[in-house]
């Protein structure tokens, strides 16, 4: 899937190209067990890469960062090698549904608010073969966290083209996958407005000044905002949840 270039110049400077908290990341990660000393880490869709250091601040295992913007790769490196991480932290330019690694790899694969894009239930089945045997899959996806959401959310949904399933729903698409469930983690909400919304909006602000009369770059500007406020009218009806599950 490509994004017309305008999209990453919004989301190149932000902090986080999707809603998460260190505080979550770390939560999650706190239900995986210890992981042996060889172990090997793939985050998947890390974008500029929050969570990708988020993730070396609590193991010192390697952890290879894939993502298919190689700006958003360049920021993490650039990081690494700042941090003296270059030799524990690497970045590959992939495509998620087509990742360049020999299957059986993986002691824990990781990935924050990217598997939407390939769908839930792709994502595990195309991820699940780089697992190793007892290894751990990690992944955030939207779920209604209430019964009946009102139409013009699920109207919002549909024209975005993904429609949450309840949490579930998703642990069943798990089992069927062939994991097993060990947890689930729902982001708490500010995750979604402090440390993705709240930038993304004075990004918004800042990029008007200068795009705004540009009419495809303001459609973009106008739908971020619209999701935004999506958020905020409903955000009781839906979020992300960390199902934590094991191969
Ligand atoms: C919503 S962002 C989440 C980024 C990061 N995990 C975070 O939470 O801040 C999704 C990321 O997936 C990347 N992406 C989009 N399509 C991809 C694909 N086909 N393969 C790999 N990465 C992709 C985007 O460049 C972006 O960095």
């Amino acid at each position: 899937m490509s994004l017309p270039p305008f999209f990453y110049q919004v989301f190149e400077s932000l902090p986080r190209q999707g809603p998460g908290s260190t505080e979550a990341t770390r939560k999650a990660f706190s239900l995986v067990p210890l992981l042996p000393n060889d172990a090997k880490i793939l985050d998947i869709g890390c974008g500029s890469g929050t969570q990708t250091r988020d993730l070396a601040a609590l193991t010192d295992r390697p952890i290879t960062a894939v993502d298919n913007h190689q700006p958003f790769l360049n920021a993490i490196a650039a990081w690494a090698g700042e941090h003296g991480k270059s030799g524990r932290i690497k970045t590959v330019c992939a495509s998620m549904d087509a990742l360049p690694f020999e299957p059986g790899q993986f002691d824990l694969i990781w990935s924050e608010g990217a598997i939407f894009i390939i769908g839930f239930e792709q994502g595990l089945a195309a991820w699940k073969p780089l697992l190793k045997k007892g290894g751990y899959m990690v992944v955030s996806d939207a779920a209604w966290f209430e019964q009946n959401p009102p139409d013009e959310l699920l109207q919002w949904w549909k024209a975005e083209g993904y429609t949450p399933a309840t949490e579930e729903e998703l642990a069943g698409r798990v089992k069927r996958a062939g994991l097993r469930l060990v947890a689930t983690v729902r982001l708490p909400e500010e995750g979604w407005w402090e440390n993705y919304y709240v930038p993304m909006l004075a990004r918004i602000a800042e990029l008007r000044k200068t795009h705004g009369t540009v009419p495809e770059h303001a459609a973009i500007l106008d739908s971020l905002e619209a999701e935004a406020e999506t958020y905020r009218k409903f955000k009781r009806y839906y979020g992300y949840t960390f199902f934590v599950m094991q191969n």
